[in-house]
């Protein structure tokens, strides 16, 4: 049942002139056993990706930097920063595991989508360059990547952790 729902995810994606991404069942799979061995990875791993995603992050809009302030950006590796950084990763990890579940995947990017909506000065572009972020830093960490897997499906994630937002 879940595959279908994924294949039929797929399709009404592809119909949408908008997007031409399609995260497969097969995708799905590559993308969450690679991103367990990071998000499991016993060096600290979530903290430890998570600054590497918001320092290119920061790299790319550097604006985006001033979002933070609450959060003790200044410092990147303070306990508050770092707790921030826990909540990104940990949010990333339930939406890639529920790829191959699309209600699932749905309800906790909209849940995320709606605690970014009250953030005022988040914006679409911001989540762009996260996503780029993301491209760029996971095959440092992965071994054979499959870029393609993760396009795929990642774009999707992205999109709905952004929708609604200008
Ligand atoms: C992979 C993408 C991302 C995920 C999974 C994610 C997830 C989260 C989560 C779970 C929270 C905590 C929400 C709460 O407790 O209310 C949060 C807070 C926040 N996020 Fe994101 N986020 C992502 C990307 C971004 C981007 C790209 C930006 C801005 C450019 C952003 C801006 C913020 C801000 C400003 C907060 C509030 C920080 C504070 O507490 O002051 N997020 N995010």
């Amino acid at each position: 049942m879940q595959l279908f729902i994924t294949v039929l995810a797929c399709v009404l994606a592809a119909a949408n002139a908008e997007s031409s991404v399609c995260c497969s069942y097969g995708d799905s799979r590559v993308v969450m056993a690679q991103w367990d061995a990071v998000f499991t990875a016993s060096n600290g791993g979530k903290v430890t990706t998570g600054y590497a995603l918001f320092s290119r992050l920061f790299e790319l809009a550097p604006g985006a930097k001033d979002l933070f302030s609450r959060v003790n950006v200044g410092d990147m590796r303070s306990p508050q920063f770092s707790a921030q950084m826990v909540r990104v990763m940990t949010g990333l990890d339930l939406a890639l595991n529920a790829l191959a579940d699309q209600p699932l995947l749905e309800s906790l990017t909209g849940h995320m989508a709606a605690q970014h909506a009250a953030r005022p000065g988040v914006t679409v572009d911001g989540f762009r360059m996260m996503e780029q972020s993301i491209m760029e830093i996971m095959p440092q960490l992965i071994d054979n990547f499959n870029p393609d897997a993760w396009s795929n499906c990642l774009h999707g994630v992205i999109d709905g952790i952004s929708n609604g937002l200008s």
